[in-house]
């Protein structure tokens, strides 16, 4: 557990190290790396890391601060990013990145459908960040919402439950989350007994109670802390061992019982899917308890990989549509360089030519990838700008083709 725990500054060594390993190549600690690297179905945001640093992102674009000036800072991305609006922002910003690239000398990164996907998976995991919350709110959150009857923090309040100030589990929002979880129903049955009305919270609530519980922590670093983004393989194998899947579908692995979980999307952080859990509880465990299960306690990393596998899912559930797709070929300028169906100025192929596309991230390899007709010394074209609900359309486009052949 100790080892997943890192801030968002160690994370961006990662990436760091990913750029050093660029140059000697005995200065990359390849142990460090392996111990972090497990095969995975899905994308896996700790390699994105690296590739974020070995493809030279890292010169132009800080994460927190970390990082080049050229670029903007990526941590500070909107905050609602799904894998096509990270595809977008990366399409549509191509022309002033390949500008600034020549200036600086540097070549454009080519890059491969794993690294693509790995580097979006890492982009994408920077929602599980939360930023630090605010004492002052979380103090008065602790006051308004009753806690300081049971809970003592900095010496002051009720004994009914454990000093949060000596509590040994909280260090990192994962722990609270996953300890909300735990001792939920034993709360909430204390809670009743005394009258005492149950919160609903939001994730930035969470997020302000966590800062001022920490406040009074000893030998804790300041600053947030987090633990690293969980692995969505293992995330997939704790949503059936914990009997998720009992009530709620992913992928058609479970029974319609409760809502899709990737469909309603816990979009925001980590501490949102907290909240959502927290809020949920009652309503959960009543029916656990009418099914005969019984409430599974989890462990913080198995609470990470629930997450980071919940993200991986709902990557891919901004589904487009493969008939307004090829409408947007014609409409949104593909046509000023490319043919369809023998329609277009061409030059850059043919559409039904194209090879084989089989996942979204190599069709946002593909686009990445794009030479633009300045660098052959063509004349240069409007670049189409695209929204993230259009390139969902054009890769559905793109993977209908291939499935024709
Ligand atoms: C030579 C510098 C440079 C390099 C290298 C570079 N970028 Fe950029 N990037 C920029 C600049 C400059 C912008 C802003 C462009 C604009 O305003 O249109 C940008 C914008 C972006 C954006 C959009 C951000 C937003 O807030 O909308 C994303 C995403 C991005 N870059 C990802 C990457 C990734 C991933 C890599 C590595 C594969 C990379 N960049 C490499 C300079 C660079
Ligand atoms: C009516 C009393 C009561 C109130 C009010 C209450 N709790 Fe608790 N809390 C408990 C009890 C009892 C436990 C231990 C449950 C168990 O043993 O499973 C507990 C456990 C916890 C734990 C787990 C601690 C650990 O060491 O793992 C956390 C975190 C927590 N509470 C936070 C809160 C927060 C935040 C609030 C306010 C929103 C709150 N509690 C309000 C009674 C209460
Ligand atoms: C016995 C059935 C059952 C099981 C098992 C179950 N849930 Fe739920 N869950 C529900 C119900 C019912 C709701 C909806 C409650 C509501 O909307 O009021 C829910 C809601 C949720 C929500 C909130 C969704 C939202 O968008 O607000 C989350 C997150 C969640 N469950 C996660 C889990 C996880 C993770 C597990 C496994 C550890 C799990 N659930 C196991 C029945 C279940
Ligand atoms: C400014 C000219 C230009 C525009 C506009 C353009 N492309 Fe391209 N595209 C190219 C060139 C040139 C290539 C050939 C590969 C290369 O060298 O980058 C290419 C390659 C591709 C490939 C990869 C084909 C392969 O064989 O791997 C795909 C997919 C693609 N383009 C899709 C699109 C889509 C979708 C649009 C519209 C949003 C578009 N392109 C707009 C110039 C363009």
């Amino acid at each position: 557990m100790r080892s997943r725990l890192l801030d968002r500054r160690r994370l961006a060594q990662w990436y760091l190290i990913g750029a050093a390993c660029l140059v000697p190549v005995l200065a990359c600690p390849a142990t460090t790396l392996a111990a972090q690297e497990r095969p995975l179905p899905t994308q896996n945001a700790m390699a994105g890391a690296r590739v974020f640093g070995s493809e030279g992102c890292v010169k132009c674009h800080a994460i927190d601060g970390l990082g080049g000036t050229e670029g903007p800072d990526l941590a500070s991305f909107p905050t609602s990013r799904t894998f096509y609006d990270l595809a977008a922002a990366m399409w549509n910003h191509l022309p002033a990145m390949v500008t600034r690239m020549r200036e600086l000398g540097i070549s454009k990164p080519h890059l491969s459908e794993r690294e693509t996907g790995d580097l979006i998976a890492f982009l994408f995991s920077l929602n599980y960040f939360d930023t630090a919350g605010d004492t002052a709110s979380g103090r008065a959150l602790f006051d308004e919402n009753r806690c300081i009857l049971c809970h003592q923090v900095g010496g002051v309040g009720g004994v009914v439950g454990p000093n949060l100030s000596i509590s040994g589990t909280i260090q990192a929002p994962i722990e609270f989350a996953t300890a909300m979880w735990n001792h939920g129903p034993a709360m909430s049955e204390a809670m009743q007994a005394r009258g005492v009305a149950r919160p609903r919270f939001t994730g930035s609530q969470l997020r302000d109670l966590i800062a001022y519980i920490k406040t009074d922590k000893e030998g804790l670093p300041s600053g947030p802390l987090y633990v690293l983004p969980g692995l969505a393989g293992e995330g997939r194998q704790v949503f059936v061992e914990k009997t998720c899947n009992n009530c709620h579908d992913v992928e058609g692995l479970g029974a319609h019982a409760a809502p899709d979980l990737a469909d309603r999307g816990v979009s925001g952080s980590l501490l949102t899917f907290a909240a959502a859990m927290w809020n949920k509880a009652p309503a959960m465990t009543a029916s656990m308890r009418a099914k005969g299960l019984s409430v599974p306690s989890l462990t913080p990393t198995e609470m990470a990989d629930l997450v980071g596998y919940l993200y991986s899912v709902k990557y891919f559930t901004q589904s487009g549509d493969a008939r307004r797709g090829r409408q947007r070929v014609r409409t949104r300028g593909c046509l000023a360089c490319h043919t369809l169906d023998g329609r277009g100025t061409g030059g850059a192929g043919e559409f039904r030519d194209m090879p084989r596309f089989t996942t979204p991230a190599a069709i946002t390899a593909a686009l990445w990838n794009h030479v633009l007709l300045g660098e052959q010394g063509g004349t240069a074209v409007d670049w189409p700008v695209l929204k993230a609900g259009e390139i969902a359309d054009l890769a559905a486009f793109l993977m209908s083709l291939s499935a024709g052949r």
